[in-house]
């Protein structure tokens, strides 16, 4: 059957040579363009630097943190924060990874465990984090079993007590589980060491939210701040170092125009330095030229390519905001959509029209306590709209409003199509569906 539609096609396009010529002559013309990117996958977010440009700081700081473990003693746990893109995961790997060789080398006895969990299904809850735990120290569970977290955690310390030995357990994009599944698991996991006998386990926390340690229970944050780090933002010249190295290796000689990188630098360096984005920006900058034919990668392309990854950039920032943020956000979008039905056809459209503090505030205080979630004062939700504003996802205009006296007009600066994916984020990260 597939076979006849697949020949029915070609029979379609033999007698249509106009459109398989133009193809023919784009195919022809791209094969016959000077490539611009020598191995792609240098500008990949899970590519391993040789070089970590501009941390030697923050290195030397985690790893004489982490060093007594190669003398068998435990480390004190540490809880490492800084925006996305900051360095914070490569700065872990690589020192673990040089302390994981010298364990080896030198048979110390240590066991490195990094979990991140932000991977859905994997580690977004504690039961699921538990699984992987255990997975790592080579005990599988199947997760349909529906195990207690009792008995998980009663598996885990058998597992854990299995040998003489360090263990460390990094917990990345620790803010993304505690917003989905709260800070129990934080407390448990904090309180692990007096159950050991043979073992020892220090706990690695890295988080891109710097508020969210304010919402953990007190003990379990004191626990885990026995040492704080914070990475701060790159800034333009950072950045640029760091774009330079890879772009050596993952572009041929002479296609980028020498604007390039400093724009695209100067565009990161904008809002936080994030060096995750200005990597996506430069090798999207790259495609977009490759796409052209065009033989150089010019500022236009990373012009171009800045607008349309601003949809993701909106995107990610709903994603890593704090609940209340979240709350405030859904509210102002909900209270901006009207329906409106047209008196002639009688058909029913959505329109958006700008929102008042006190139409989000009421929007707000009910979904609150549908969701039994604290509810903040007017005073405060204020301030966060104050903050949304400065993070571009709203934009606001106080106007005198006759005798009611001064309100705050609140729109949404997003193109209309994406407000159902932002609701979409909003909504399962608040559990409202
Ligand atoms: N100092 C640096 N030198 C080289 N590459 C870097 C540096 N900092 C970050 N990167 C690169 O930027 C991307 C994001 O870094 P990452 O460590 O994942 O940030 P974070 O964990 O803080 O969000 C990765 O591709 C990483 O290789
Ligand atoms: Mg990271």
């Amino acid at each position: 059957m597939e076979k006849d539609l697949l020949a029915d096609y070609n029979e379609d396009y033999n007698k249509k040579p106009e459109c398989s010529d133009d193809l023919d002559d784009f195919f022809e013309e791209f094969m016959d363009s000077q490539p611009i990117f020598k191995d792609k996958s240098v500008l990949q977010s899970n590519y391993l630097p040789a070089k970590i440009q501009h941390r030697e700081v923050y290195l030397k700081e985690i790893a004489k943190i982490l060093a007594p473990a190669l003398r068998k003693e435990r480390p004190s746990n540490i809880i490492i924060y800084g925006k996305t893109g900051t360095g914070k995961t490569l700065c872990t790997s690589y020192v673990l990874n040089k302390m994981t060789n010298i364990a080896t080398a030198k048979s110390i006895p240590l066991k490195i465990i990094s979990i991140n969990c932000k991977l859905k299904r994997v580690a977004d809850t504690e039961y699921r984090i538990l699984l992987e735990i255990l997975k790592e120290l080579g005990v599988e569970k199947k997760a349909s079993t529906g195990y207690s977290t009792n008995e998980l955690y009663k598996d885990l310390y058998v597992a854990l007590d299995d040998q003489k030995r360090n263990i460390i357990l990094v917990l990345d994009e620790i803010d993304s589980l505690i917003k989905k599944a709260g800070d129990e698991i934080l407390y448990n996991l904090t309180r692990i060491n007096p159950e050991l006998k043979k073992s020892e386990i220090t706990l690695v926390g890295i988080t891109n939210d710097l508020t969210i340690m304010d919402t953990v229970d007190a003990r379990a944050k004191s626990s885990l701040n026995e040492e704080e780090i914070v990475f701060h933002p790159y800034d333009a010249m950072m950045i640029q170092d760091i774009l330079n190295d890879r772009a050596e290796l993952a572009f041929q000689p002479n296609v980028l125009d020498e604007a390039v990188i400093p724009k695209c630098a100067a565009y990161m360096a904008r809002e936080h330095g994030d060096a995750r984005r200005a990597l996506e920006l430069l090798r999207f900058a790259g495609e977009l030229a490759e796409r052209d034919g065009a033989d150089k990668v010019r500022p236009e392309h990373i012009d171009n390519a800045d607008k349309r990854t601003e949809r993701n950039r909106i995107l990610d920032i709903i994603k890593s905001q704090p609940k209340q943020f979240q709350l405030v956000n859904y509210s102002i979008i909900k209270t901006s959509l009207k329906e409106k039905v047209n008196v002639v056809t009688n058909k029913k459209s959505q329109i958006v029209e700008p929102t008042t503090t006190g139409a989000v505030y009421d929007y707000y205080n009910k979904l609150a306590k549908d969701l039994r979630m604290p509810t903040l004062s007017l005073r405060r939700i204020s301030d966060i709209i104050i903050e949304l504003e400065v993070s571009g996802l709203i934009t606001f205009k106080i106007l005198s409003k006759g005798r009611y006296g001064r309100t705050r007009f609140i729109s949404i600066p997003l193109p209309k199509t994406l407000y159902t994916e932002v609701l979409n984020i909003l909504a399962e990260d608040l559990n409202l569906v």
